[in-house]
């Protein structure tokens, strides 16, 4: 589109569907003010309710945030407690914070290395929020894209192994719904926040035609009309998944 017909608001009956988004600068965001990272993962936790509350209220369907990836246990041990603390008390509550919303909760990832209070609290969130429809948010916790992807191979070699598929009738789609988001849509907007520029084995297979939008801003500071910037920007892109227009 050219710029001169460019929009300046975005249109809301062009949602995008499925927006999932790196939460990245938390920790150069608690630096920068000479506070710890704890500090700015706590900052980051809030940002992370603004987004979900806008994200329902504009008619967003899906919101995938990546909170830990397979990869972050490298982390610094207390930063890594001090996280866990903090999904454990968001999980704790998210069935509160959601009960007035029809919010559906569910937890992508792998469970391994993860506390037993943790994953009891994933089992009884998604549990109570099974049957809510308005909005999936979805949390990779301990997700990894690889791993995610590895996974999937071992469970359709069990198909067919089993007799339950042949070979070739294994397609892109067949492969997909063996994946951890199964039947979640792929994102149609991916947000990374910080200004790193890079998919950090987050949703890989998922993101094959995902608009990506990168902002310098940092995590804990990514407000409303941040947000609203990026969908601003997607829907002034032209998706032609390999067509043409
Ligand atoms: C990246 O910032 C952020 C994380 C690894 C964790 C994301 C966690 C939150 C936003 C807090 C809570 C989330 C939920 C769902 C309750 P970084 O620490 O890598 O920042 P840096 O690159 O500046 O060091």
């Amino acid at each position: 589109m050219a710029a001169s017909k460019k929009k300046r608001t975005f249109d809301l009956n062009k949602i995008p569907a499925h927006i999932a988004i790196i939460m990245d600068g938390n920790g150069r965001w608690a630096e920068k003010r000479g506070l710890s990272r704890s500090v700015g993962h706590r900052e980051g936790a809030k940002a992370v309710r603004e987004i979900v509350e806008e994200a329902y209220d504009i008619g967003v369907k899906y919101l995938t945030v990546f909170a830990f990836s397979s990869e972050n246990w490298s982390r610094p041990k207390e930063e890594v407690d001090e996280l866990m603390r903090l999904y454990l008390e968001y999980l704790k509550n998210a069935e509160n914070e959601t009960s007035d919303k029809d919010v559906r909760v569910r937890i992508i990832g792998s469970r391994q290395g993860l506390s037993e209070e943790i994953v009891q609290q994933i089992q009884k969130v998604e549990q109570r929020t099974i049957d809510k429809k308005r909005m999936n948010l979805i949390i990779a916790l301990n997700y990894g894209g690889r791993q995610d992807i590895v996974q999937a191979v071992k469970k359709i070699v069990d198909d067919v192994e089993n007799g339950v598929i042949e070979k070739n009738m294994i397609t892109d789609n067949v492969f997909g719904r063996k994946l951890l988001t199964e039947e979640i849509p792929d994102p149609d907007l991916l947000i990374r926040t910080s200004g790193e520029m890079r998919l950090s084995n987050f949703l890989i297979w998922q993101c094959a035609y995902t608009e990506f939008y990168f902002t310098p801003v940092l995590w804990p500071d990514f407000k409303k009309k941040h947000f609203h910037d990026a969908i601003l920007e997607y829907q002034n892109r032209s998706r032609r998944f390999g067509g043409v227009k």
